[in-house]
């Protein structure tokens, strides 16, 4: 029987829409996770290479990058290396953009990454995957590797009709490749709590997922995650120095914001796992969903 304290929660912080907050977010919650003692893997999916860089690692230096792991030039295990306590990363290259072409031609191209992290086994507890802002083939590995989605997104009425097509290419690869694949919600960024505005679309994204919980579809059970990351100017500063919000500032809003998320998600994984620990088999499926005995 697989021991359910050794699975990987593999989460993809995914938006084709640029400069939405998905590197911020990838960065400080795995940092926010390693923090409280679980082992984080970073994988920067993105040729722009800014987790690398706000996690401190000169893209320039890197010897050996997920290039190499999505294109099978080198093992995972010998590409990862360390960004702080519980903290690893996978950083990328500016070499990543010709990954996407060089891609085209390879089979299985859209299970590279999924390959990679079954060779790395259980060294990471959870594995967050920075997409690039597109939905290229990169992204469709991030996908096809990853259980959960995580959308960090602002709260503008454009924004919205980008959830609606970036929701589509989720069906798809979930209908394809990977039909375990869910989305888990979306993550508001730089948010401004006193708007009008952004309150009717908050209600509105709401409301489009309540209405999704009647039929099947990999987002059945997404919701608004909370807190909300509040607009705040240290977050915006902390990458130029590669240090995260933990390191940067941690007495800033962005750090408790993203120490409340994270904090959230890892109650309810592990009210999951102790639940799932209790029946047997232990199905190789975890991802929460509201009524599965998850504390709100
Ligand atoms: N809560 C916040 N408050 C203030 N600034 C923020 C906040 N979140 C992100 N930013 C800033 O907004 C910009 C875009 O954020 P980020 O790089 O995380 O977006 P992205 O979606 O990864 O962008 P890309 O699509 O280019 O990869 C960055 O300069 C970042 O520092
Ligand atoms: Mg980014």
């Amino acid at each position: 029987m697989p021991d359910p304290a050794k699975l990987v929660r593999t989460i993809a912080l995914m938006n084709q829409k640029g400069g939405v907050g998905k590197t911020t977010t990838t960065v400080n919650l795995a940092a926010a996770m390693a923090r409280a003692g679980r082992s984080t893997l970073v994988v920067d999916l993105d040729p722009q290479a800014h987790a690398s860089l706000h996690l401190g690692v000169d893209p320039g230096a890197v010897e050996r990058s997920v290039y190499d792991v999505i294109l099978g030039e080198a093992p995972i295990t010998e590409c990862v290396r360390a960004a702080g306590e519980n903290l690893m990363v996978l950083p990328s290259t500016t070499d990543l953009a010709a990954a996407e072409s060089e891609l085209a031609s390879i089979p299985d191209r859209q299970k590279r990454l999924e390959n990679a992290f079954r060779d790395f086994g259980d060294r990471a507890e959870f594995i967050l995957i920075d997409c690039p802002p597109s939905l290229g083939l990169l992204t469709i590995n991030a996908l096809t590797a990853a259980r959960e989605v995580i959308i960090p997104m602002q709260a503008h009425f454009l924004a919205l009709q980008g959830v609606g097509k970036l929701l589509e290419t989720v069906g798809l690869v979930s209908k394809a490749v990977n039909p375990r694949l869910r989305v888990t919600g979306v993550v508001l960024c730089m948010h401004d709590t006193s708007s009008s505005h952004t309150k009717e679309v908050v209600a509105d994204m709401e409301g489009f997922f309540e209405q999704a919980r009647g039929q099947e579809s990999p987002w059945k059970f997404a919701r608004v995650l909370r807190p909300a990351i509040r607009r705040n100017i240290k977050l915006a500063e902390c990458p130029s120095f590669g240090k995260t919000i933990f390191d940067y500032a941690p007495q800033a809003p962005g750090a408790e914001d993203y120490q409340k998320l994270a904090d959230g998600l890892l109650r309810e994984w592990d009210a999951l796992l102790a639940k799932r620990q209790a029946e047997a088999p232990v199905p190789e499926i975890v991802v929460p969903a509201p009524g599965d005995g998850v504390p709100a």
